[in-house]
Protein backbone atom coordinates (compact mmCIF):
# COMPACT_ATOMS: atom_id res chain seq x y z
CA UNK A 1 0.00 0.00 0.00
CA UNK A 2 2.96 2.16 0.85
CA UNK A 3 4.64 1.22 -2.15
CA UNK A 4 2.11 2.35 -4.44
CA UNK A 5 0.84 5.66 -2.78
CA UNK A 6 4.84 6.62 -2.91
CA UNK A 7 4.90 5.34 -6.89
CA UNK A 8 2.07 7.40 -7.52
CA UNK A 9 3.01 10.36 -6.34
CA UNK A 10 6.76 9.76 -8.03
CA UNK A 11 4.86 9.13 -11.46
CA UNK A 12 2.66 12.10 -10.79
CA UNK A 13 5.67 14.20 -10.23
CA UNK A 14 7.64 12.91 -13.69
CA UNK A 15 4.59 12.80 -15.27
CA UNK A 16 4.94 12.45 -19.35
CA UNK A 17 9.02 11.62 -18.12
CA UNK A 18 10.53 7.96 -18.21
CA UNK A 19 11.50 7.05 -14.69
CA UNK A 20 13.89 4.02 -14.84
CA UNK A 21 13.03 0.78 -12.62
CA UNK A 22 15.98 1.00 -10.36
CA UNK A 23 16.07 4.42 -9.88
CA UNK A 24 12.27 3.86 -8.21
CA UNK A 25 13.16 1.14 -6.13
CA UNK A 26 16.14 3.18 -4.96
CA UNK A 27 13.52 5.94 -4.25
CA UNK A 28 10.42 3.57 -2.61
CA UNK A 29 13.15 1.57 -0.75
CA UNK A 30 11.69 -1.78 -2.04
CA UNK A 31 12.27 -4.37 -4.71
CA UNK A 32 12.60 -3.99 -8.26
CA UNK A 33 9.77 -6.80 -8.17
CA UNK A 34 8.00 -4.65 -5.99
CA UNK A 35 8.03 -1.86 -8.03
CA UNK A 36 6.71 -3.83 -11.31
CA UNK A 37 3.91 -5.13 -8.84
CA UNK A 38 2.91 -2.00 -8.02
CA UNK A 39 2.80 -0.17 -11.48
CA UNK A 40 0.43 -3.21 -12.50
CA UNK A 41 -1.84 -2.55 -9.81
CA UNK A 42 -2.01 1.01 -10.63
CA UNK A 43 -2.55 0.19 -14.25
CA UNK A 44 -5.40 -1.80 -13.15
CA UNK A 45 -6.89 0.96 -11.52
CA UNK A 46 -6.43 2.97 -14.76
CA UNK A 47 -3.41 5.04 -15.03
CA UNK A 48 -1.87 4.86 -18.22
CA UNK A 49 1.66 3.77 -17.92
CA UNK A 50 4.06 3.20 -20.78
CA UNK A 51 6.70 0.82 -19.57
CA UNK A 52 9.76 0.02 -21.61
CA UNK A 53 13.03 -2.11 -21.51
CA UNK A 54 16.08 -0.07 -20.13
CA UNK A 55 14.21 2.95 -20.35
CA UNK A 56 11.69 2.47 -17.29
CA UNK A 57 8.55 3.74 -16.45
CA UNK A 58 6.43 6.42 -17.40
CA UNK A 59 2.85 7.84 -16.45
CA UNK A 60 1.34 9.50 -19.76
CA UNK A 61 0.42 12.77 -20.14
CA UNK A 62 -3.21 11.90 -20.68
CA UNK A 63 -3.43 10.03 -17.45
CA UNK A 64 -5.94 11.40 -15.48
CA UNK A 65 -6.98 9.38 -12.46
CA UNK A 66 -8.02 11.27 -9.54
CA UNK A 67 -6.22 10.89 -6.21
CA UNK A 68 -4.33 12.32 -3.38
CA UNK A 69 -1.66 12.32 -4.75
CA UNK A 70 -1.77 14.27 -7.92
CA UNK A 71 -4.18 16.81 -5.85
CA UNK A 72 -1.68 17.88 -3.74
CA UNK A 73 0.91 18.25 -6.15
CA UNK A 74 -0.53 21.35 -7.41
CA UNK A 75 -1.68 22.68 -3.94
CA UNK A 76 -0.15 25.33 -1.73
CA UNK A 77 -1.51 25.13 1.63
CA UNK A 78 -2.64 22.99 4.18
CA UNK A 79 -6.08 20.40 3.36
CA UNK A 80 -6.92 17.06 3.84
CA UNK A 81 -7.71 15.25 0.77
CA UNK A 82 -9.47 12.40 0.49
CA UNK A 83 -10.34 10.60 -3.16
CA UNK A 84 -12.88 8.29 -3.92
CA UNK A 85 -13.46 6.62 -7.11
CA UNK A 86 -16.80 5.66 -6.11
CA UNK A 87 -19.33 7.33 -3.34
CA UNK A 88 -22.60 7.78 -2.81
CA UNK A 89 -22.61 11.81 -2.66
CA UNK A 90 -19.24 14.08 -1.63
CA UNK A 91 -21.56 16.19 0.20
CA UNK A 92 -23.37 13.19 2.35
CA UNK A 93 -19.91 11.75 3.18
CA UNK A 94 -18.48 14.75 4.07
CA UNK A 95 -21.44 15.92 6.17
CA UNK A 96 -21.07 12.57 8.16
CA UNK A 97 -17.28 13.40 8.54
CA UNK A 98 -18.32 16.78 10.30
CA UNK A 99 -20.04 15.85 12.11
CA UNK A 100 -18.58 11.94 13.27
CA UNK A 101 -14.87 12.82 12.81
CA UNK A 102 -15.29 16.52 13.73
CA UNK A 103 -13.39 16.90 10.10
CA UNK A 104 -11.73 20.32 10.66
CA UNK A 105 -11.96 23.25 7.91
CA UNK A 106 -10.10 22.74 4.60
CA UNK A 107 -11.13 18.80 4.87
CA UNK A 108 -12.42 17.99 0.52
CA UNK A 109 -13.71 15.13 -0.79
CA UNK A 110 -13.48 14.49 -4.20
CA UNK A 111 -14.70 11.64 -6.46
CA UNK A 112 -14.86 10.22 -10.01
CA UNK A 113 -18.07 8.90 -9.61
CA UNK A 114 -21.53 9.59 -7.87
CA UNK A 115 -24.15 7.00 -6.99
CA UNK A 116 -26.36 9.29 -5.42
CA UNK A 117 -25.04 12.56 -6.58
CA UNK A 118 -27.48 15.26 -5.01
CA UNK A 119 -28.94 18.57 -6.43
CA UNK A 120 -30.46 21.67 -5.38
CA UNK A 121 -34.16 21.13 -4.41
CA UNK A 122 -34.36 17.69 -3.78
CA UNK A 123 -33.06 16.98 -7.12
CA UNK A 124 -30.54 14.24 -8.29
CA UNK A 125 -26.85 15.04 -10.22
CA UNK A 126 -26.26 13.41 -12.79
CA UNK A 127 -22.96 12.30 -11.85
CA UNK A 128 -20.88 9.56 -14.21
CA UNK A 129 -17.84 8.23 -14.31
CA UNK A 130 -14.51 9.76 -15.68
CA UNK A 131 -15.52 13.02 -17.53
CA UNK A 132 -16.74 15.12 -14.05
CA UNK A 133 -15.04 16.11 -11.07
CA UNK A 134 -17.33 16.09 -7.89
CA UNK A 135 -16.03 17.51 -5.10
CA UNK A 136 -17.08 19.10 -1.25
CA UNK A 137 -15.36 21.46 0.69
CA UNK A 138 -16.25 21.69 4.61
CA UNK A 139 -15.90 25.15 6.63
CA UNK A 140 -16.18 25.67 10.42
CA UNK A 141 -17.38 29.54 10.06
CA UNK A 142 -17.97 32.17 12.52
CA UNK A 143 -21.43 33.55 12.31
CA UNK A 144 -24.94 32.57 11.33
CA UNK A 145 -26.72 31.46 7.96
CA UNK A 146 -27.25 34.84 6.95
CA UNK A 147 -23.57 35.75 7.85
CA UNK A 148 -22.30 33.00 5.15
CA UNK A 149 -25.20 33.42 2.32
CA UNK A 150 -22.43 34.62 0.06
CA UNK A 151 -20.04 31.68 0.18
CA UNK A 152 -22.26 29.96 -2.46
CA UNK A 153 -21.47 33.28 -4.89
CA UNK A 154 -18.12 32.92 -4.10
CA UNK A 155 -17.40 29.31 -4.58
CA UNK A 156 -19.17 30.04 -8.39
CA UNK A 157 -16.39 32.48 -8.63
CA UNK A 158 -13.78 29.84 -7.42
CA UNK A 159 -14.80 27.54 -10.67
CA UNK A 160 -15.17 30.47 -12.53
CA UNK A 161 -11.42 31.22 -12.26
CA UNK A 162 -10.06 27.90 -11.88
CA UNK A 163 -11.35 26.92 -15.14
CA UNK A 164 -9.79 30.04 -16.93
CA UNK A 165 -6.84 29.24 -15.36
CA UNK A 166 -6.36 25.41 -16.38
CA UNK A 167 -8.09 26.01 -19.94
CA UNK A 168 -8.60 29.71 -20.63
CA UNK A 169 -11.99 28.77 -21.00
CA UNK A 170 -14.29 31.95 -19.80
CA UNK A 171 -17.67 30.79 -18.10
CA UNK A 172 -20.52 32.36 -17.47
CA UNK A 173 -22.79 32.46 -14.19
CA UNK A 174 -26.11 32.64 -13.26
CA UNK A 175 -27.79 33.39 -10.07
CA UNK A 176 -27.68 32.12 -7.77
CA UNK A 177 -24.98 29.20 -8.04
CA UNK A 178 -24.80 27.69 -11.94
CA UNK A 179 -22.14 27.84 -14.44
CA UNK A 180 -22.93 28.08 -17.85
CA UNK A 181 -20.74 27.98 -21.00
CA UNK A 182 -21.94 28.12 -24.62
CA UNK A 183 -25.87 28.20 -23.42
CA UNK A 184 -25.41 24.62 -21.62
CA UNK A 185 -25.31 24.24 -17.59
CA UNK A 186 -21.66 22.81 -17.41
CA UNK A 187 -21.73 23.04 -13.38
CA UNK A 188 -23.92 23.15 -10.24
CA UNK A 189 -23.02 24.15 -6.50
CA UNK A 190 -25.08 22.88 -3.46
CA UNK A 191 -24.47 23.98 0.31
CA UNK A 192 -25.30 22.77 2.66
CA UNK A 193 -24.54 22.81 6.58
CA UNK A 194 -25.66 22.83 10.46
CA UNK A 195 -26.41 25.88 12.45
CA UNK A 196 -26.88 25.29 16.39
CA UNK A 197 -30.21 26.12 17.91
CA UNK A 198 -29.01 27.34 20.35
CA UNK A 199 -26.06 29.98 19.75
CA UNK A 200 -27.71 30.85 16.13
CA UNK A 201 -23.94 29.99 14.38
CA UNK A 202 -23.29 27.93 11.57
CA UNK A 203 -21.56 24.41 13.27
CA UNK A 204 -20.19 23.41 9.62
CA UNK A 205 -20.77 24.05 6.21
CA UNK A 206 -20.28 21.91 3.35
CA UNK A 207 -20.41 23.17 -0.14
CA UNK A 208 -20.61 20.75 -3.22
CA UNK A 209 -19.50 21.14 -6.73
CA UNK A 210 -20.32 19.36 -9.55
CA UNK A 211 -18.59 19.61 -12.57
CA UNK A 212 -19.27 18.43 -16.37
CA UNK A 213 -15.59 18.37 -17.71
CA UNK A 214 -16.49 15.94 -21.08
CA UNK A 215 -19.56 14.86 -22.49
CA UNK A 216 -20.49 11.41 -21.30
CA UNK A 217 -19.62 9.39 -24.91
CA UNK A 218 -23.01 8.08 -25.32
CA UNK A 219 -23.89 11.62 -24.65
CA UNK A 220 -26.72 13.11 -21.68
CA UNK A 221 -29.36 11.58 -20.68
CA UNK A 222 -32.63 12.52 -22.01
CA UNK A 223 -33.77 13.85 -19.15
CA UNK A 224 -31.17 16.61 -19.33
CA UNK A 225 -30.00 16.65 -23.08
CA UNK A 226 -31.12 20.00 -23.73
CA UNK A 227 -29.70 21.91 -20.76
CA UNK A 228 -26.70 20.32 -19.85
CA UNK A 229 -23.21 20.97 -21.17
CA UNK A 230 -19.59 20.61 -21.04
CA UNK A 231 -16.13 22.16 -20.80
CA UNK A 232 -14.40 20.64 -23.48
CA UNK A 233 -16.91 18.04 -25.14
CA UNK A 234 -16.31 14.22 -25.78
CA UNK A 235 -12.91 13.12 -24.31
CA UNK A 236 -12.02 11.06 -27.63
CA UNK A 237 -12.93 13.74 -29.69
CA UNK A 238 -11.31 17.19 -27.53
CA UNK A 239 -9.00 18.32 -25.96
CA UNK A 240 -8.01 16.85 -22.36
CA UNK A 241 -7.15 18.52 -19.63
CA UNK A 242 -5.67 17.24 -15.63
CA UNK A 243 -9.03 16.92 -13.61
CA UNK A 244 -6.17 16.83 -10.23
CA UNK A 245 -5.13 19.86 -11.39
CA UNK A 246 -8.64 21.56 -11.83
CA UNK A 247 -9.53 20.26 -8.25
CA UNK A 248 -6.82 21.76 -6.72
CA UNK A 249 -7.11 25.40 -8.31
CA UNK A 250 -10.89 24.81 -7.16
CA UNK A 251 -10.26 24.15 -3.79
CA UNK A 252 -7.47 26.57 -3.11
CA UNK A 253 -9.84 29.76 -5.00
CA UNK A 254 -12.65 28.75 -3.22
CA UNK A 255 -10.92 28.77 0.49
CA UNK A 256 -9.11 31.64 -0.61
CA UNK A 257 -12.54 33.68 -1.20
CA UNK A 258 -14.36 31.75 1.24
CA UNK A 259 -12.12 34.15 3.56
CA UNK A 260 -13.27 37.29 2.35
CA UNK A 261 -15.96 40.05 3.05
CA UNK A 262 -16.43 40.85 0.31
CA UNK A 263 -18.31 39.25 -3.40
CA UNK A 264 -15.90 38.15 -5.95
CA UNK A 265 -16.52 40.75 -8.74
CA UNK A 266 -16.53 38.02 -11.24
CA UNK A 267 -20.09 37.50 -9.68
CA UNK A 268 -21.45 40.12 -10.71
CA UNK A 269 -19.57 41.01 -14.05
CA UNK A 270 -19.97 37.27 -14.96
CA UNK A 271 -23.37 36.93 -14.32
CA UNK A 272 -25.77 36.43 -16.92
CA UNK A 273 -29.77 37.44 -15.03
CA UNK A 274 -29.46 40.81 -14.85
CA UNK A 275 -31.24 42.68 -17.57
CA UNK A 276 -33.27 39.83 -18.41
CA UNK A 277 -37.24 38.70 -17.84
CA UNK A 278 -37.20 36.35 -15.56
CA UNK A 279 -39.37 33.38 -13.90
CA UNK A 280 -39.03 33.14 -10.30
CA UNK A 281 -39.58 29.68 -9.17
CA UNK A 282 -40.11 29.56 -5.61
CA UNK A 283 -41.66 26.18 -4.26
CA UNK A 284 -43.97 25.25 -6.55
CA UNK A 285 -45.06 28.81 -7.56
CA UNK A 286 -43.63 30.32 -10.54
CA UNK A 287 -43.96 34.56 -11.69
CA UNK A 288 -42.26 36.38 -13.97
CA UNK A 289 -40.44 39.26 -13.06
CA UNK A 290 -37.30 41.35 -14.56
CA UNK A 291 -33.95 41.41 -12.81
CA UNK A 292 -31.84 44.38 -12.73
CA UNK A 293 -28.84 44.08 -10.98
CA UNK A 294 -27.05 41.73 -8.35
CA UNK A 295 -26.03 43.29 -5.45
CA UNK A 296 -22.94 43.91 -3.39
CA UNK A 297 -23.95 40.61 -1.24
CA UNK A 298 -24.53 38.71 -3.93
CA UNK A 299 -28.33 39.22 -3.80
CA UNK A 300 -30.53 39.76 -6.77
CA UNK A 301 -32.08 42.84 -7.38
CA UNK A 302 -35.73 42.64 -9.58
CA UNK A 303 -38.71 44.42 -10.40
CA UNK A 304 -42.11 42.41 -9.95
CA UNK A 305 -44.78 42.52 -12.23
CA UNK A 306 -46.59 45.02 -10.72
CA UNK A 307 -43.72 47.40 -10.58
CA UNK A 308 -43.08 46.85 -6.92
CA UNK A 309 -39.07 46.40 -6.34
CA UNK A 310 -37.61 42.90 -4.45
CA UNK A 311 -34.43 41.71 -3.31
CA UNK A 312 -34.11 37.58 -4.07
CA UNK A 313 -31.90 36.39 -1.35
CA UNK A 314 -32.29 32.53 -2.03
CA UNK A 315 -34.11 30.73 -4.72
CA UNK A 316 -34.58 30.03 -8.21
CA UNK A 317 -34.59 31.95 -11.39
CA UNK A 318 -35.24 30.74 -15.20
CA UNK A 319 -33.83 33.49 -17.88
CA UNK A 320 -34.89 33.69 -21.42
CA UNK A 321 -31.96 35.44 -23.27
CA UNK A 322 -33.50 38.26 -25.41
CA UNK A 323 -32.23 37.39 -29.27
CA UNK A 324 -32.62 34.07 -28.59
CA UNK A 325 -35.72 31.43 -27.90
CA UNK A 326 -33.37 29.16 -25.26
CA UNK A 327 -34.29 29.52 -21.67
CA UNK A 328 -31.67 29.16 -19.38
C1 LIG B 1 -27.49 21.79 -8.64
O1 LIG B 1 -27.14 22.16 -9.75
O2 LIG B 1 -28.69 21.59 -8.39
C2 LIG B 1 -26.44 21.53 -7.60
C3 LIG B 1 -25.59 20.37 -7.98
C4 LIG B 1 -24.49 20.06 -6.95
C5 LIG B 1 -23.73 18.81 -7.31
C6 LIG B 1 -22.55 18.57 -6.43
S1 LIG B 1 -21.53 17.26 -7.02
C7 LIG B 1 -20.61 17.27 -5.56
C8 LIG B 1 -21.59 17.48 -4.43
N1 LIG B 1 -22.15 16.22 -3.99
C9 LIG B 1 -23.45 16.12 -4.25
O3 LIG B 1 -24.15 15.13 -3.99
N2 LIG B 1 -23.89 17.24 -4.85
C10 LIG B 1 -22.82 18.21 -4.99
Amino acid sequence: MAVKKTLTALLEENKGRFISGEEIAEKLNCSRTAVWKAVNQLKEEGYEIISIKNKGYKLSENSDVLSEEAISRYLDGNYTIKVFQEISSTNDVLKKMAVTEHADQGTTIVSDYQLGGKGRLGRSFFSPKGTGLYLSMLLRPDGSVIDNLMLTAQAAVAVYRAIKDVTGIELSIKWVNDLYFNGRKICGILSEGQASMESGKMEYIVVGIGVNIYEPEEGFPSDIVNKAGSILGKRSEGRKIDRNELAAHIIMEFYKLAERKTLAPEYIEKNIVPGHDILVIDGTKVRNAHATGICDDGTLEIIEADGSKNILVFGEVSVRLDDKDEIL
